[in-house]
């Protein structure tokens, strides 16, 4: 594969945010590059959440990557929450007249490296030493090593940080000028995949006084299950016996009746943090999705932000490159970062509604039970839960 020496975009990560971007700049004729760190295989076994809100599906479909995912994916008109032995049901179509689409992380990666090879973008894998330089001045330009052991200069006009909690290029920005906000949460969320029905139409987020428990799916022959456990768990003290033990003994009756159990296929442990970087701009540089914010998976807004942001960026990338106003690119970061405040919100609120947490005291389960029986009891209140779920405008 020829890397050009001079593209409009470079962008780094070829995650959900950077193919995404990729795609959107392709579409409106502005080239760039996508350097990825990692094999291809690997990006595409990651096992991420499945839940899109709708305006993620009316963006892919918009970068005309929604026909597998309209064809394969599960449209849900609402969730479950479950407490107190009972089950919540909340009826986001009726309440936002909006639903939500249950496709995995997984299938949007593919189906987007599918569009971008077909119009023959370059995206480059297994880059090492990515590094984005000059990003304050007018002429950036980012170095890397390939696969062969090649050092590659590429000069640009504008440097996209798509590449994670992990990645470089929040790292380029001065301490001076960044701000970080981080709460780490005190458990972890251990999940399997097992190849048997879901044990419910739609998903289920279980408080239960053994700790949280989610109920979420890929397909009618693919159960995705999750369990609060200790951060410092290893997988081996985890057999899927236990596994489902547990996860019966978080469920209400009605449901753990239901639950069909079997081998699982991925086993995983993920830590819980919110995280945010002020502000997503560093001059030429522009941070989008997991480089600039984490979520905890409760409610599942970590692709669905990555894609706000990548609206944003992408419509205001077109617009500054095709002779027009840089307003857009001005305005990126406090846009893009007032939408996800709001969902960082919303999936902290969720988080510490529904878990156990190691210090909690007798008040704070009141005060959880309070707030569930409040939620049952108030259409006001499931509006607003429904309204956070299925994503707020952009
Ligand atoms: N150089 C090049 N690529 C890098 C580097 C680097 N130094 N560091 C990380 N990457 C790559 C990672 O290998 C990964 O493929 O950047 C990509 C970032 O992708 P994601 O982590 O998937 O982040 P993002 O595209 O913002 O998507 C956000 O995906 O990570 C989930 O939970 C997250 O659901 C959220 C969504
Ligand atoms: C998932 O299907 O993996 C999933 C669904 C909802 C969440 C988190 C993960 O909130």
């Amino acid at each position: 594969m020829s890397v050009p020496a001079r593209v409009p975009v470079v962008i780094i990560g070829g995650g959900p945010a950077g193919l995404l971007l990729a795609r959107l700049l392709q579409l409106a004729g502005v080239e760039s590059v996508v350097l990825e760190r990692q094999t291809r295989a690997h990006v595409m076994s990651r096992v991420r959440a499945g839940v899109l809100e709708w305006g993620t599906v009316e963006v892919l479909r918009s970068a005309s990557v929604g026909d597998r995912m309209d064809r394969e994916g599960f449209v849900h008109d609402g969730v479950s929450l479950s407490f107190a032995d009972r089950l919540l049901h909340v009826d986001f179509a009726g309440l936002t007249g909006r639903s939500i689409m249950v496709y995995g992380q997984t299938e949007v990666t593919k189906d987007l490296y599918a569009a971008l090879d077909e119009a023959g973008v370059v995206v480059v894998d297994r880059a090492a030493d990515v590094l984005p330089h000059d990003v304050a001045g007018d002429a950036p330009f980012v170095t890397f090593v390939d696969a062969d052991g090649a050092a590659h200069r590429i000069d640009c006009a504008y440097v996209a940080g798509c590449d994670g909690f992990h990645g470089v290029s929040r790292t380029v920005i001065p301490s001076a000028v960044a701000r970080t906000y981080e709460r780490v949460y005190p458990f972890g969320w251990l999940g399997i995949l097992s190849e048997t029905p879901p044990v419910n139409d739609e998903l289920i987020y279980a408080h239960s006084a053994r700790g949280f428990a989610l109920c979420s799916m890929r397909h009618a022959l693919l159960s995705r299950y999750y369990v609060q456990c200790p951060l410092d768990d290893a997988l081996d003290a985890w057999p899927d016996d236990r596994f489902w033990s547990e996860l019966r003994a978080r469920l209400p009756t009605e449901a753990a009746a239901r639950l069909v159990t079997g081998p699982s296929i991925e086993k995983s442990l993920t830590p819980l943090r919110s995280f945010v970087a002020e502000p997503l701009r560093f001059g030429r540089l522009f941070l989008a999705g997991d480089a600039g914010h984490v979520v905890p998976p409760t409610g599942a807004k970590g692709l669905n932000l990555a894609v706000s942001d990548i609206h944003y960026l992408a419509a205001a990338l077109i617009d500054a490159l095709s002779g027009g106003s840089t307003t857009g690119l001005d305005e990126y970061s406090d846009r893009a970062l007032a939408r996800v405040w709001k969902a960082v919100r919303f999936s902290w609120w969720l988080t510490r509604l529904m878990h156990r947490f190691p210090d909690q005291e007798p008040f704070d389960l009141k005060i959880q039970e309070a707030e569930l029986s409040y939620l049952a009891g108030s259409p006001a209140a499931q509006q607003s839960f429904a309204e956070n779920y299925v994503g707020l405008g952009f």
